[in-house]
C-alpha cells in the first residue's frame, strides 16, 4: 500500500490532502503542531499522527521513514527559517526514490520566466515588508526553501497558485509552466483542488522537476482557453 506523509496536515490544505489520500486508499502519516492535533480528530482511526513542529528535523525524520511520497505545506511563518528548515529536513530524510510534492505561491519562480503584473509584484513586496516588520512571516525564506528544492536531485514537484478559495471541488486544476500565462488569468484555485493536484502529482511522473502554476478547471480563464 502506498504510504504518504503529509507535513502540515492540520491546516486547510493539509486536511484536504489527508482526505484525498485516504480516498485513494493510501496509508497516511500526518505531521502537525502538537496544539493542532485535535483538528485531525475526524481522521483519528484512519491515520497516524506525528505531533511536533514541522521544521523539527527529528519529527520529520521519524514521520517520513518508509514513505513513498511526502506532501509538504510550505509556509513561511515566523523569522526562524521555518520554510527552509522544513524543506531541508524533508529533502534530507525522505527516501531517495520518494515523490516529494511541495505547495507554494506564484511568487516562487523556478526559471525566472514567470511574468508578473505590477499589482502582483507590489502585493508581494508589501506582504514581504509587512511580514518582516511584524516578524510574522518571512517570504524570503520560502524562496530560499524552493531554491534548495530546485537544486536537489530528489523527485520533487513544487505546486504553485496565486489565490485560494474554499468551495466544492471542480476537479483536477489546469496548469501552466509559467505565471502570467493567459490560462491562469482568473487567479483562483479551489483549496480542495489544490490538494487534489498535490495528491495526484504522486503518480504523475511528468511533473517531476516541474513547478506547475495552477488554476481551477472551471475558472473563466481556463474555460475560455478551451480546457
Ligand atoms: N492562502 C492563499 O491565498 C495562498 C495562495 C497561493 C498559495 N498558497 C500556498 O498554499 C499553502 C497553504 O496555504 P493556506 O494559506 O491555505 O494555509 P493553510 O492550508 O491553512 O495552512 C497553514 C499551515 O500553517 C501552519 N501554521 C499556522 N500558523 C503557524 C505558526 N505560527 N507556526 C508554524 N506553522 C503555522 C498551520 O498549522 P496549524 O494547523 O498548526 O495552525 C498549517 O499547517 C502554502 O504553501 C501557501 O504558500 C496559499
Amino acid at each position: 500500500m502506498t504510504k504518504v506523509c503529509i507535513v502540515g496536515a492540520s491546516g486547510k490544505l493539509g486536511q484536504h490532502m489527508v482526505q484525498h489520500s485516504l480516498d485513494r486508499g493510501y496509508k497516511v502519516v500526518a505531521v502537525c503542531r502538537e496544539k493542532s492535533a485535535s483538528k485531525l480528530d475526524r481522521f483519528r482511526y484512519s491515520i497516524t499522527v506525528v505531533p511536533g513542529d514541522t521544521n523539527d528535523r527529528m519529527v520529520i525524520e521519524k514521520a517520513v521513514a518508509d514513505c513513498d511520497a511526502v506532501l509538504t505545506v510550505l509556509v513561511p511563518w515566523g523569522m526562524q527559517r521555518h520554510s527552509s528548515g522544513t524543506a531541508q529536513a524533508v529533502l534530507d530524510f525522505s527516501r531517495q526514490d520518494a515523490r516529494l510534492i511541495f505547495s507554494a505561491g506564484n511568487h516562487i519562480t523556478k526559471d525566472g520566466l514567470d511574468v508578473y503584473s505590477r499589482k502582483f509584484k507590489a502585493t508581494v513586496a508589501a506582504a514581504s515588508w509587512f511580514g518582516r516588520l511584524f516578524r510574522a512571516f518571512d517570504l524570503k525564506d520560502q524562496i530560499e526553501a524552493c531554491k534548495r528544492i530546485f537544486a536537489s536531485d530528489t523527485k520533487w514537484t513544487v505546486v504553485r497558485a496565486e489565490g485560494l478559495e474554499d468551495g466544492e471541488s471542480q476537479g483536477l486544476p489546469v496548469w501552466s509552466h509559467h505565471a502570467g500565462d493567459p490560462i491562469l488569468d482568473s487567479k483562483l484555485t479551489r483549496r480542495t483542488d489544490f490538494a487534489l493536484f498535490m495528491v495526484d502529482s504522486i503518480t504523475n511522473e511528468s511533473l517531476v522537476h516541474e513547478a506547475p502554476a495552477i488554476v481551477s478547471r472551471e475558472a473563466p480563464s481556463a474555460v475560455s482557453c478551451g480546457v
